[in-house]
């Protein structure tokens, strides 16, 4: 590098008072103040200490968990805690029919059927979406992926959404042939949701959450998306205790410890695991 350009590079970083050279018997720079990012806050028990305050605004984050780990349940939580503060929601259903989902979830004392009336939670089915969309192809080119992303967006856009939920992405990347696009898909989908200021939870399906798992069904979703949260199971007594495990999350401190995760009428409940014994994976 000529010594010109190194100089010039070199003073464009000691703009900052991190990397000012200290001159001897002075005392270093420190910052005056601390920035934190915005939150939005989930509203369920544990999880907003667990991430320092909630999720910062407009991130992106993977729900990866196994089968019947709650992962539903947790997201339709976080959806009812912001439409009760009036904020506008959607749920994009491709696992199950939207009628199931909520026939499943209103069971729930959290959950409110008036909020589905009053037009705080939006529930598409994903198979409707995509027939509006003439997209019937069982697999998705760019062109697809990129009509998928605007539909997802103009639906944002004209409601207002702030909370989003795609339960699951795995179902949809099912339908995109390469790992490039499906990295593609995620990064514009992200970076779209970002700039309209809506924080959104991407379920995905996971078969393990061992030691040796990925986080994510295709094993690139996790470092394109901004948060992973991770659900799953440890055997414990004969029953299989649900956890819950912030892996990932960009723009804040965390715990990266594990959670007892129970579900309970009143929705998601977080304990420390160590209540319950020490875990071994
Ligand atoms: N009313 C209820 N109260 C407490 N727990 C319930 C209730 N209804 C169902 N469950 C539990 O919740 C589990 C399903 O939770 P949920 O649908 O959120 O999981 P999931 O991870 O989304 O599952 P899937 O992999 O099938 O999508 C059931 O297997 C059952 O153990
Ligand atoms: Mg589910």
């Amino acid at each position: 590098m000529k010594k010109s350009t190194s100089r010039a590079i070199w003073s464009l970083f000691s703009q900052s008072a991190y990397l000012r050279p200290v001159e001897s018997g002075t005392v270093p720079m420190m910052p005056t103040h601390q920035y934190e990012r915005d939150r939005c806050v989930t509203g369920i028990a544990g999880l907003d200490e667990i991430l320092r305050g909630g999720i910062p605004y407009g991130s992106t984050v993977l729900v990866a968990g196994t089968c019947g780990s709650g992962k539903t349940t947790m997201c339709m939580e976080f959806l009812v805690n912001g439409a009760n503060n009036g904020e506008a929601c959607a749920h994009f259903s491709a696992t199950e029919p939207s009628v199931k989902l909520l026939e499943n979830v209103r069971q729930f004392d959290f959950f409110d059927m008036r909020l589905v009336d009053q037009g705080l939670i939006n529930v598409f089915d994903m198979d409707v979406l995509f027939s509006w969309l003439g997209m019937t192809k069982s697999t998705f080119e760019l062109s697809d992926i990129d009509a998928m992303v605007k539909s997802i967006t103009d639906i944002v856009n004209t409601i207002g959404v702030t909370r989003l939920v795609i339960d699951s992405v795995t179902t949809l990347c099912y339908k995109i042939p390469s790992e490039q696009l499906i990295r593609d898909f995620l990064f514009k989908l992200g970076k779209a949701l970002a700039t309209l200021g809506c924080t959104a939870l991407l379920v995905s399906e996971i078969t393990s959450s061992g030691a040796k798992a990925y986080w994510s069904s295709f094993g690139v979703e996790e470092a394109i998306l901004d948060g992973i949260i991770v659900l799953g199971d440890v055997p414990r007594m004969g029953h299989l205790l649900r956890f819950i495990q912030v892996v990932k999350m960009r723009g804040t401190s965390h715990a990266r410890a594990k959670y007892a995760l129970e579900l309970t009428p009143k929705g998601v409940m977080l304990t420390p695991m160590l209540k319950w014994g020490a875990v071994d994976d």
